[in-house]
């Protein structure tokens, strides 16, 4: 069966100690590491910028998933790239010139994502197919770890899976996924599945049980 990538969420870490955060969960069987930045703008919340990422960089070789919460994101994409970012996701609801955020993310050489709130149709992503990488999809409303599921996005799990194709588009979920929401995500097409409170919850010792938990899920 297919293999599902897991990336925690730092989020839902002790911020106090993310770069031995960053290096258990890595230990612990995390694929990629998903880091959440927020402005307070965009989003109701605010997280953390390059200088942090940076700090964490050297902790793990582990692709470093960077999703952007940030309006606008453009002035940004170069001090993301620099800071150690593979992969940079930008929200649709948050680009006027979503072609041209994406056409500048590959030529930072990163790998260009883009995400979608709960509430927007697959149909903004219809156009800018051959420039993505990856598709976001949120199971919640941004700004926080810890909220419950939506389920009427596995539907357009399902669209985004067809709209894609044979093009090799990641699609990742974030939001809400447990071991009991994670199977229905990957059902519908899902390969990528973030995770920040289900994974960090217990402390260090449960982290790999956690991971594990959810692999097997879905
Ligand atoms: C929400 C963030 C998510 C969040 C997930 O705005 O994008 O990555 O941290 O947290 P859980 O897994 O707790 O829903
Ligand atoms: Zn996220």
């Amino acid at each position: 069966s297919r293999k599902t990538t897991i990336a925690p969420s730092v989020l839902s870490a002790d911020f106090s100690r993310l770069g031995e955060e960053v290096a258990d969960v890595c230990q612990a069987g995390a694929d990629w590491i998903h880091l959440d930045v927020m402005d307070g703008h965009f989003v109701p919340n605010i997280t953390f910028g390059p200088p942090v990422i940076k700090s964490i960089r050297n902790r793990t070789d582990k692709i470093f998933d960077c999703h952007l919460m940030i309006e606008p994101a453009d002035p940004f994409l170069g001090a993301f790239a620099e800071a150690g970012c593979d992969i940079i996701t930008v929200h649709s609801e948050a680009s006027t010139h979503l072609d041209r955020s994406l056409q500048a993310i590959r030529d930072l050489g990163c790998k260009a994502g883009v995400s979608l709130n709960p509430s927007t149709p697959e149909s903004v992503i219809a156009y800018v197919l051959d420039r993505l990488d990856l598709i976001l999809l949120m199971t919640v409303n941004p700004g926080f770890g810890g909220q419950a599921f939506i389920p009427s996005v596995v539907e357009k799990v399902r669209r985004v899976k067809a709209m894609i194709g044979s093009r090799p588009i990641h699609i990742e979920i974030d939001g809400g996924v447990t071991p009991e929401t994670a199977p229905l995500v990957a059902r519908a097409g899902a390969d990528v599945l973030v995770a920040g409170s289900a994974v960090f919850k217990g402390g260090r010792e449960a982290y790999a049980g956690n991971i594990s938990a959810l692999r097997s899920g879905a």
